[in-house]
């Protein structure tokens, strides 16, 4: 027989455990639980080692009384799957399973594996048997039939319905099991309740599991560690018991000192808090989006509009959308919700409006980008088909190296299809996988990659780590993402090394008008995206040229005064 491997971010093989590995791994782990035990150390068992897990767990080992001496033992469980088993043997050398821009995820996971040795990794769900508190940071998916219609997609209830089967025969009786999934409202006291009553009943156990919710807040990027540890948490458990240990377990981990926990009632109210919380910003940011079209039609910048808002305290949240709204969490979230009304809830009406119109919105934005790429392009009098074009940040945001629906992805799938050559360049990303494995990669169905044309080549999109060798020869260059080394490039050295000016594409307000104004001098063509002004500046820019002309020739001006007035007042439709 083959042995089956899984591939670490480095290359490094980590062979499948086999059959019999299992029990010798429960042996480990039960010499391991009994000496924490001796220390009076709390067991917690965290489901799923991805970005929320992984961190949590280092989060939950790093806790210490007030004497400094560690209270829990966290052991991280991860399905051996080819995918995802690699992050076992990673976590118990120390070594960080998730990326980070934060430094604090490395130095914790190093030091509570290494140094406190309050935390390991395993494979076997036998670890539950074990376990006073199960954390359950498995993923819910939301997964979407069409492009730019929330409405045509489900639910995936499939590996968190599992897990929760699999825990309910393990545990013992009185294990708290934390929901921290984000999960279509209904779940805890609807779904996840019954398959464990049910369960437990069977095992001859009579007391209810002891269930509750509590969200996760985590924001990848350097304040990761920091958004889980000193930030507000709700939670609420399914009867009094479970309430009290939740309030209890995340007391203790968490800062609620300075940043108090609310309880609410049931599990519903603390699920639904965190789709309403993610539906209203992805709702301010797609509400953003028919104005930034009409900024840039109407001579106007989106951007200096916003910041002008913006110093009402009562506007301060107002944000620019950039090319899209990515992360995992915000293109997803209010779909549960929806999900959750008709298949958990059973209501047959179309209540929702407000929620799958900005998603919709935010999930077509990026198609914009390509357009006004196009029409840079074609201002310059080149054609979009076989031009070269770099796009700047494959991330959903600035500074972290997160792809998940990145604007980003959709502009390079749809300049592809329109017959363009794609480069791009990060300097927080190593391997795109939504590209390089786009035939399995978010899932071997569900790439973006089914909703356009011609995308057969981009399995061998790699990720440019030189800006100047990604520069070389370019027709276009694409300022997708906000990410530091981009926010003072120098449009003398960008043309010098590209070769020749190019179609310059603003989509998050990166260039300033000094900056834009010097692409034009140089002969490129700019577009942004909620930057009408630009055209502003473009008449400006020759303008001065024409006087500069008429000084040295003494002749007779170009534009008539009349036109000149015309172009300089408002924008253009080009
Ligand atoms: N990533 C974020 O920024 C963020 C922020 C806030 C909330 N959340 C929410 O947190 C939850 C987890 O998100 P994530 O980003 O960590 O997802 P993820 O996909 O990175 O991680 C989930 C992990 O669970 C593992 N897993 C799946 N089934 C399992 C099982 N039966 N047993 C053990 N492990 C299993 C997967 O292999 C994977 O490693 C989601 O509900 C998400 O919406 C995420």
């Amino acid at each position: 027989m083959v042995a089956e491997y899984s591939l670490g971010p480095h290359g490094e093989k980590f062979p499948l455990p086999a059959p019999d590995d299992y029990a010798k791994e429960f042996e480990r782990l039960k010499v391991l639980v009994s000496q924490q035990r001796s220390l009076g150390r709390e067991i917690v068992v965290v489901m799923g080692l991805g970005f929320v897990g992984a961190v949590m767990a280092a989060v939950i080992a790093d806790t210490e009384d007030s004497e400094g001496s560690p209270t829990k033992f966290v052991i991280g469980m991860q399905r051996p799957s080819t995918r995802s088993y690699w992050k076992i043997p990673f976590m118990n050398r120390g070594l960080s399973p998730v990326k980070a821009e934060d430094p604090e995820v490395d130095t914790m996971i190093h030091r509570c594996v290494t140094e406190k040795k309050t935390l390991a990794a395993t494979f076997t769900y036998d670890v539950l048997k074990l376990a006073d508190v199960a954390v359950v940071d498995i993923q819910c998916d939301y997964v979407k039939e069409s492009l730019g219609n929330i409405r045509d997609g489900e639910t995936k209830m499939g590996p968190l319905e599992e897990s929760l089967e699999i825990i309910a025969e393990h545990i013992p009786p009185e294990t708290l099991v934390l929901i921290e999934t984000t999960v279509a409202p209904g779940t805890t006291e609807q779904v996840a309740y019954p398959i464990m009553r049910k369960v437990f009943r069977k095992r001859g156990i009579t007391n209810d599991p002891l269930l509750a919710h509590s969200f996760e807040r985590v924001m990848p990027g350097k304040q990761y560690v920091n958004s889980i540890r000193n930030f507000w948490r709700v939670c609420s458990g399914i009867n009094g018991e479970a309430t009290r240990r939740a309030v209890k377990f995340l007391k203790e981990i968490i800062n609620t000192d300075e940043y108090p926990l609310t309880v609410l009632d049931r599990p519903i109210e603390s699920e639904t808090a965190k789709i309403v919380e993610n539906s209203f910003r992805a709702t301010i940011l797609a509400f953003l989006d028919e104005w930034s079209l009409f900024a840039e039609r109407n001579g106007v910048d989106l951007i200096k509009v916003i910041e002008a808002i913006k110093v009402r305290h009562t506007h301060n949240n107002i944000i620019f959308p950039g090319p899209g709204i990515g992360g995992y969490c915000l293109p997803k979230d209010g779909g549960l919700g929806l999900w959750a009304y008709r298949h958990i809830h059973g209501f047959e009406d179309e209540i929702f409006k407000i929620t799958p119109l900005a998603i919709d919105i935010n999930d077509t934005r990026a198609l914009h980008v390509a357009q006004l790429t196009r029409d840079a392009l074609r201002n310059m009098n080149r054609p979009l088909a076989a031009a070269e074009i770099l796009v700047l940040g494959a991330s959903y945001r600035e500074d972290v190296g997160d792809t998940r629906y990145s604007g980003s992805e959709l502009i390079v799938r749809r300049l592809t299809e329109m017959g363009a050559e794609l480069r791009v360049h990060d300097p927080y990303v190593l391997h795109w996988w939504e590209f390089e494995k786009q035939d399995e990669y978010p899932s071997a169905t569900h790439s973006l990659k089914r909703f356009f044309r011609g995308q057969e080549k981009l399995v061998n999109l790699r990720v440019e780590q030189d800006l100047k060798k990604a520069l070389c020869s370019i027709d276009a260059i694409i300022f997708a993402v906000r990410h530091q080394p981009y926010l003072n490039l120098n449009p003398d050295e960008v043309v010098e090394i590209a070769g020749e000016p190019m179609a310059v594409i603003d989509c998050f307000g990166i260039l300033d008008d000094a900056t834009i104004k010097r692409y034009f001098e140089l002969g490129c063509e700019v577009k942004g995206l909620g930057r009408g002004h630009v055209r502003r500046i473009k008449d400006r820019v020759r303008e001065e040229r024409e006087q500069r002309y008429l000084k040295t020739a003494g002749s007779r001006p170009l534009i008539s005064d009349r036109r000149r007035r015309r172009n300089t007042s408002v924008g253009s439709r080009e």
